[in-house]
């Protein structure tokens, strides 16, 4: 059943392509301008998929973009799906499943997060090197699909380095000061009390979020190659002297978008085989 909604979807998009995508990114909070930048756009809203959840909140689209991007072939979700807004880990990684079913085998991940780490400043990118699911629940729980992966996938390289090191060198060619670190994947929506933030950074979290870790772990489930990014933007709320708001998430990633748009177009041009 789930299957064949895959399928479906993805056959509702691939029928309005000319070219197949390989490059999937998924743009977080505030980073869907991106998007914009997509030459040839063909734009299909969620809602108009079959099977597709639409998303709620606000600074997500809510769309797919597909075209070309610095001379590569990308489907982009302009918008995400998450656990807090009630869907279920199925329905947060469906998208990841129908790129797969279009052909992607390259999966940028992007998303705003609150800095642990205290060297860390808002409005620094940050290379994902690894994560934690710290969201009680995985995506891969239930029948699985052998044709599409292991029953106990390995998770060891979740970041591909190759990627990894793709990512460090880009940004040293552009001359931008990234830092690199530990996704933590929390549901949400709350934002972490402070005694949170001191037990994620203990438990060597660098960031921490609400999105992300579903994604890829469906991703490497599926045998794709991701690479994260982390626009930093805000200190962790438990390692700030005031409330940390939403508007305040969105203005950072406002703030880096020309860094990070600078970033992913240069990772794209010179990305390797
Ligand atoms: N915590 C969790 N998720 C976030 C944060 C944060 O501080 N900033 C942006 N997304």
């Amino acid at each position: 059943m789930y299957q064949l909604h895959v399928k479906e979807a993805a056959d509702h998009i691939q029928n309005q392509l000319q070219v197949e995508p390989t490059v999937g990114l998924i743009l977080g909070s505030g980073l869907g301008v991106l998007a914009e930048e997509i030459e040839n756009p063909m734009t299909i809203a969620y809602g108009d998929i079959p099977h597709f959840p639409e998303s709620t909140v606000s600074g997500h689209k809510g769309q797919l973009v597909i075209g070309e991007l610095e001379g590569r072939q990308v489907i982009a979700m302009q918008g995400r799906f998450h656990y807090y807004e009630g869907y279920d880990m199925q329905q947060v990684t469906f998208p990841v499943l129908v790129m797969k079913e279009l052909g992607v085998e390259t999966l940028f991940v992007t998303n705003a997060a609150g800095g642990v780490n205290e060297s860390f400043e808002p409005g620094n990118l940050m290379i994902i090197t690894d994560h934690i699911n710290n969201m009680g629940d995985s995506p891969l729980i239930g029948p699985n699909d052998d044709k599409l992966g292991a029953r106990f996938p390995d998770m060891s390289e979740a970041y591909d380095r190759d990627l990894i090191t793709h990512a460090k060198n880009s940004a040293e060619r552009l001359n931008l000061k990234v830092q690199q670190g530990v996704y933590v994947g929390n549901t949400g929506p709350a934002y972490e009390t402070g005694a949170e933030v001191r037990m994620i950074r203990t438990l060597g979290g660098d960031a921490v979020g609400m999105s992300t870790v579903p994604e890829v772990m469906v991703a490497n489930h599926a045998g794709m190659r991701v690479l994260g990014i982390s626009c930093i933007s805000n200190m962790a709320a438990g390692i700030l002297d005031q409330p940390l708001t939403h508007d305040e998430v969105i203005e950072t990633t406002t703030q880096v978008r020309e860094d990070f748009l600078g970033f992913v177009k240069e990772l794209l041009k010179t990305l390797p085989a």
